[in-house]
């Protein structure tokens, strides 16, 4: 029996909270479909096992999450240090380079990330690739200033080739909003040879543009739930 792209997601999710996550951490929870159900893993190991943690949010949706299952909220200012940050992607490459922010949470997720001893994702194996672009086709998240989000579209295209592509909403008329204001541009069609780490450092020189999606040297593991209800992982 195969496993569902869902179950694939549940196992890659319980297996790390079950490796990483011990009572007296400050953690980091992440955002997105597959950080949901490590919230469900974390939240079972919290009332079983009486843990000692403090979690803190990568996104307003990582905060409902908390709330939602009495987690131990906390943020940035109160604990400054995170040990261990689990969370999704939506593409991660042999190097552990992700694409983040198909969610359009990848700000505050960097921040954290950035912050904690360790960034641990959870995928399921459709996001495991060679080279970043390989498997996620709808473009590099890259949050911007709204007011500069043409001038940034066109630098980027110019400077780095591609379409830069502000995202619409669904259920609203005009671009989606993100948790801090800005809006998104999904950087298509880039150079699959690119060196990643140059290509982040060359987007972040520019003017209004705030974060990429680009999380390069972040990650130090990846677990992937495999189709016949495995998980591999990635070092
Ligand atoms: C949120 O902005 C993203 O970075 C998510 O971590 C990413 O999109 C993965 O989401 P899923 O687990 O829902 O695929």
């Amino acid at each position: 029996t195969m496993a569902s792209i869902n179950e694939a997601k549940q196992i890659a999710a319980y297996k790390a909270v079950d490796d990483h996550v011990k009572s007296g951490q400050v953690i980091g929870v992440g955002s997105g479909s597959t950080a949901v159900l490590a919230a469900q893993r974390l939240a079972e190991r919290f009332k079983q096992e009486k843990l000692n943690i403090r979690c803190v949010p990568t996104s307003f949706q990582a905060r409902q999450l908390i709330i939602h299952h009495k987690l131990p909220l906390t943020d940035l200012e109160i604990d400054p240090i995170v040990d261990i940050t689990i969370d999704g992607a939506d593409e991660v490459d042999a190097n552990l380079t992700c694409i983040k922010g198909g969610g359009a949470c990848l700000l505050q997720e960097k921040i954290v990330a950035s912050n904690s001893k360790k960034l641990v994702i959870i995928a399921d194996h459709t996001k495991d690739s060679e080279k970043l672009g390989e498997k996620w086709k709808k473009g590099v998240p890259i949050e911007v200033v709204p007011m500069a989000y043409v001038a940034i579209k066109n630098k980027i295209e110019k400077t780095l080739g591609g379409t830069a592509e502000l995202r619409l909403a669904k259920m609203k008329a005009g671009p989606i909003v993100t948790d801090d204001g800005n809006f998104i541009l999904d950087w298509k069609d880039f150079d699959p040879e690119c060196n990643w780490e140059k290509v982040n450092n060359q987007l972040l020189q520019i003017p209004g543009l705030i974060e990429t999606g680009l999380f390069v040297n972040m990650a130090v593991m990846a677990y992937f739930g495999m189709n016949d209800g495995s998980v591999k992982v990635r070092i």
